[in-house]
């Protein structure tokens, strides 16, 4: 039967998801299997439910595609997806709250506060900031707790520019996480599990031009260096591959996920966050892991379509 490869949506990643669907797809196509490409709209289900495809494959990030919500609609009318089980969905894509499980699970995430919106107006841009500068150090990390694609995300090197940092964090939700900023080589880790267990793929180093890993140097090709497998000692690669897997199971994570991670300078990793609808743009870095394991994407693809049809 057909495959369905649900791309774009109205998240703030819809330029993304769509470029993603459409490598995704392709191949898909490539692989011998038979897709159709969709949007999300208001006569989705009605679709789905009129000609059930064999399986859904949710190219969507952001809202609506990785917090859950789309998938909880595909349980609801029984269509076999490939990816991870809702309520796995909506806690990786709550930073925080994906923190606090990667914390309790042994892994190390850098020291965090979360801040509202209206605790922040409340507090003025001037008073709370000392406290949390002293916490966290500087530079610092600002970052919205739900979104993507570094949207909202801010460098913070000096104490003057938290403020506007924090406005750009709330511009794409209500609560700004704020978090020490650790460094080293940033690296992406794919673990894929087409029914035969869980597996690492090898780790992508990520090295920007400007040192920013922004939207910009996420999406425009040539922009940023990736370097895999990552230039890690074998002690380091090794733990990658660890947090990764870890992250995977102790999130309850399903088929495919991409654990985001930094590697400081004593080779220790820290977890910064886990996509459950990773990037497969033409800059995206799961691309890149499946290619540098030997692995064709179409024939990775279609071995998730079986096993989530299995
Ligand atoms: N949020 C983007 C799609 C990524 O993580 O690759
Ligand atoms: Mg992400």
């Amino acid at each position: 039967g057909r495959v369905v490869v649900l791309a774009g949506g109205l998240s703030h990643e819809r330029d993304v998801s769509l470029r993603s669907g459409r490598r995704v797809a392709e191949a898909l196509r490539g692989a011998g299997v038979a897709v159709e490409e969709r949007d999300v709209d208001a006569t989705l289900l009605a679709a789905l439910m009129a000609d059930p495809p064999a399986c859904v494959v949710p190219m969507l990030h952001g809202e609506t595609g990785e917090d859950g919500a789309i998938r909880e609609v595909l349980e609801l009318v029984g269509l076999p997806y490939v990816g991870a089980a809702p309520a796995a969905c909506r806690v990786s894509f709550d930073k925080p709250v994906a923190k606090t499980i990667a914390a309790r699970a042994g892994v190390r995430t850098p020291e965090s506060v979360c801040l509202p919106h209206e605790t922040f107006r409340e507090l003025g841009a001037g008073a709370v900031m000392g406290s949390l500068v002293e916490r966290l150090g500087l530079p610092l990390m600002v970052k919205p707790t739900r979104s993507g694609s570094a949207l909202g995300c801010t460098v913070v090197h000096d104490a003057a520019e938290l403020p506007s940092a924090m406005v750009n964090a709330f511009a794409y939700g209500s609560v700004a996480l704020l978090e020490q900023f650790i460094e080293g080589e940033e690296v992406a880790v794919p673990v894929v599990d087409d029914g035969t267990g869980p597996r690492a793929l090898p780790a992508v180093a990520i090295q920007p031009d400007g040192g920013v890993y922004d939207y910009t140097a996420r999406y425009t090709a040539g922009s940023t260096e990736f370097v895999v497998p990552a230039p890690l000692s074998d002690e380091a690669t090794a733990e990658c591959a660890r947090v990764a897997l870890t992250v995977h199971e102790a999130f309850g994570l399903r088929d495919l996920s991409r654990s985001d991670l930094i590697v400081d300078a004593a080779g220790e990793v820290w977890f910064l966050e886990v996509n459950v609808a990773p990037g497969f743009t033409e800059t995206s870095t799961v691309p890149l892991s499946v290619g540098a394991a030997g692995l064709d994407l179409g024939e990775v693809m279609s071995s998730l379509v079986r096993a989530a049809v299995a």
